[in-house]
């Protein structure tokens, strides 16, 4: 069992999408920082402003877990963890116009050519970003790369709704009273140039933007409200399965399913499916768990690790009973959880 994470917040626990209140407990303006990796700034700054409610959103998951601690022994309440990718999780994180700042520090810069496609500050991040910034909200960002400095400027250049209240200055080497980051410092020490950029969601962002992503968080797939399961009743052999598991991935619309290892659970005879759902990029990888029942099988998400639960793990858990039904073609849907999903 995974021991008690107060300070971390998964989307799962944010059932309405942009929910904050009921995490923090009261109504506060609220600030993200994007990939704090080792910096302690969003914990400085928390403490400093105890009126405010500030989230911190990290992919690596032993950054976040360190983070998490910090917290900890801060005793800070106005504090939380995610663990995502900044594309994937701010819209499903956040509501239109819920943030009224956003820190970027650092973000990887990405030099090889052949890389430059990962950089986050594009224009269809910036967008984003922007629809769940406030009207007059800010953006902070700094890199110590040149080259990710004119990304970062070229980017803005396309998009004249969002403002710059450094003009006619695109980008400066400090902000006036903005601490520097653990990066920031070493980069400074030795002798690097640091670019700071300032912006706000100006008013015509709304007119030129909003629908767009409007309609593109509408696509996000649902989330619901349990987990998804199957009992199938027959003759059950999971040793064969064991024995004879080939890869399987199929795919429906723009998302593909894909199971990739069976692994033999430490509670026997289970066998445990290592499973990816890749939708728009972004994959999401967990355990289904098969588990012997009197005459019969129970398929159901594995503890070994939270997975998003949203309506693709349900469509997930259909096609899986149907590549066992192949498998096994004794085995019968005796109960299930996917109405809706099933044929
Ligand atoms: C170069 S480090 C900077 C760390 C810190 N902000 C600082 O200034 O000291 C970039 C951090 O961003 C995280 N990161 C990069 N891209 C991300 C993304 N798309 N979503 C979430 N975190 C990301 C990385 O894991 C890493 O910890």
């Amino acid at each position: 069992m995974e021991p008690q994470r107060p300070f971390l917040v998964s989307l799962n626990e944010l059932h309405d999408r942009g929910g904050w209140d009921a995490v923090f407990g009261r109504q506060a303006p609220l600030e993200l920082e994007i990939g704090f990796g080792w910096d302690p700034f969003l914990i400085e700054a928390a403490a400093r402003r105890p009126d405010t409610d500030f989230i911190g959103l990290e992919y690596d998951r032993q950054r976040v877990r360190e983070f998490e601690a910090r917290i900890g022994h801060a005793g800070l309440t106005n504090l939380r963890v995610c663990h995502g990718e900044a594309l994937h999780a701010i819209p499903r994180l956040f509501g239109r116009g819920q943030l009224q700042r956003v820190y970027i520090h650092f973000p990887d810069p990405w030099p090889k050519k052949r890389h430059q496609k990962n950089r986050l500050l594009g224009p269809r991040f910036l967008k984003l970003l922007f629809y769940h910034l406030a009207d007059g909200a800010e953006l902070i960002a700094g890199t110590d790369s040149p080259e990710y400095r004119d990304f970062i400027s070229a980017s803005l250049f396309g998009l004249p709704e969002i403002v710059n209240p450094l003009a006619p200055h695109d980008w400066v080497d400090r902000l006036p009273g903005h601490p520097a980051t653990k990066f920031e410092k070493i980069f400074r020490a030795q002798g690097k140039p640091v670019f700071y950029f300032l912006r706000t969601r100006g008013p015509a962002f709304a007119a030129a933007h909003d629908g767009e992503i409007a309609a593109l968080c509408q696509r996000i797939p649902r989330r619901m409200d349990t987990m998804p399961h199957v009992v199938l009743s027959g003759p059950a052999d999971l040793a064969s399965l064991f024995q004879d598991f080939q890869p399987h991935q199929w795919r429906e619309g723009n998302v593909v399913f894909k199971l990739t290892e069976a692994w033999r659970s430490a509670r026997q005879p289970n066998l445990l499916l290592e499973s990816l759902i890749v939708e728009d990029g972004h994959d999401e990888w967990f355990y289904l768990e098969l588990s012997p029942k009197s005459k019969g099988l129970v398929v159901k998400v594995a503890l070994v690790r939270e997975v998003d639960r949203n309506e693709l793990l349900f469509r997930f858990l259909a096609g899986v009973v149907r590549w066992l039904q192949q498998r096994q073609p004794g085995l019968a849907v005796a109960r299930h959880n996917l109405a809706g999903f099933m044929d």
